[in-house]
């Protein structure tokens, strides 16, 4: 089978919708919440990624939804819990109110909670993947989410707002808040495929760190340059919250080039693997140059 990206977004968006299933009325009002933030129209780029890489790793994307769909709950999740006004205060999310600003506070906070246990249920659910293969990707994902991943990186950006930090911090809250989790994505990937072998398992780290680092670059660049109608999230979010981001630091230009360096980066570590990475090549391109 060929996959396009518009394959793995039908994919993706039928599994998703499975995996929130109907609940009792006590808690259905917390799955509502759950499923409106999920099912709306995110890129759905790391579950892309988990499935591309299970692909060119030589096993089935279709074995690798349950992953897929795990990393985009553990995502939603995050971006929940980022828009709550006791984090970044934003209003508006994939187009539409935020979570809290749909169902008030207390069940935004839940829903984010509901996410994230429920992407752990959802990797044990991934039958055609080898137990031992399930442990492995419990760790990592548990690992690259946590407080040494992603939460990591979320504390970092809260400690530095309304302070000029440097290079190297700004690099460390990028690579953990927003490169973890696609570094995530990409090894769940080659998890669900069976991969043992460091070359490629390093391969796929530093592709996804380089886009990983990239995609938040340039996040910081449309909270610049692009309009709220486009993005579907409110723009001028990071001067709001007084941030330290790569554009504050560096300016617009800069960010640019760098966002390139680090595609270019990307593009060279695929050589090492085997098989055809032309669809991962045109991701990180895409990505780089990407207007939402
Ligand atoms: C937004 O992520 C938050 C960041 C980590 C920069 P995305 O730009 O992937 O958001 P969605 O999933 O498409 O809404
Ligand atoms: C969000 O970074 C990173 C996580 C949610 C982990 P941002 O705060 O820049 O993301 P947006 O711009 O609100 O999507
Ligand atoms: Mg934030
Ligand atoms: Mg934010
Ligand atoms: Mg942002």
């Amino acid at each position: 089978m060929n996959y396009t990206q518009n394959t793995y977004l039908e994919m993706i968006e039928a599994a998703l919708a499975q995996y929130i299933y109907p609940v009792n009325d006590g808690q259905a009002l917390v799955a509502d919440a759950m499923r409106y933030s999920i099912q709306n129209g995110g890129k759905r780029i790391r579950p892309m990624l988990t499935l591309e890489f299970c692909r060119v790793c030589g096993g089935n994307p279709q074995f690798a939804l349950p992953f897929a769909c795990a990393v985009e709950m553990i995502h939603t999740y995050s971006l929940i819990h980022d828009d709550l006004p006791c984090m970044d205060d934003d209003d508006l999310r994939r187009g539409k109110p935020s979570c809290h600003k749909q169902f008030g506070e207390s069940y935004a906070l839940l829903a984010g909670d509901g996410l994230l246990t429920l992407a752990f249920e959802t990797l044990t659910k991934a039958t055609d993947v080898a137990p031992s293969d399930i442990v492995r990707a419990v760790r990592v994902l548990s690992d690259l989410a946590g407080v040494n991943g992603m939460i990591g990186g979320q504390v970092i950006d809260l400690l530095s707002e309304e302070k000029q930090v440097d290079y190297s911090t700004l690099h460390c809250i990028d690579k953990l808040k927003t490169g973890a989790l696609i570094k995530s994505a990409a090894l769940l990937g080659c998890i669900a495929a069976g991969v043992q072998d460091e070359t490629i398992l390093s391969a796929a780290k530093t592709y996804a760190e380089n886009i990983g680092f990239a995609f938040q670059v340039v996040d910081d660049i449309l909270d610049v340059t692009s309009d709220t109608a486009t993005l579907g999230k409110p723009v001028g979010s990071d001067e709001k919250n007084a941030k330290s981001t790569f554009v504050s630091l560096l300016g617009l230009e800069a960010c640019k080039t760098l966002a390139d360096k680090l595609t270019a980066d990307a593009v060279q570590a695929l050589s090492a693997i085997p098989n055809n990475t032309e669809f991962l090549e045109t991701l990180a391109n895409q990505l780089a140059v990407r207007q939402k």
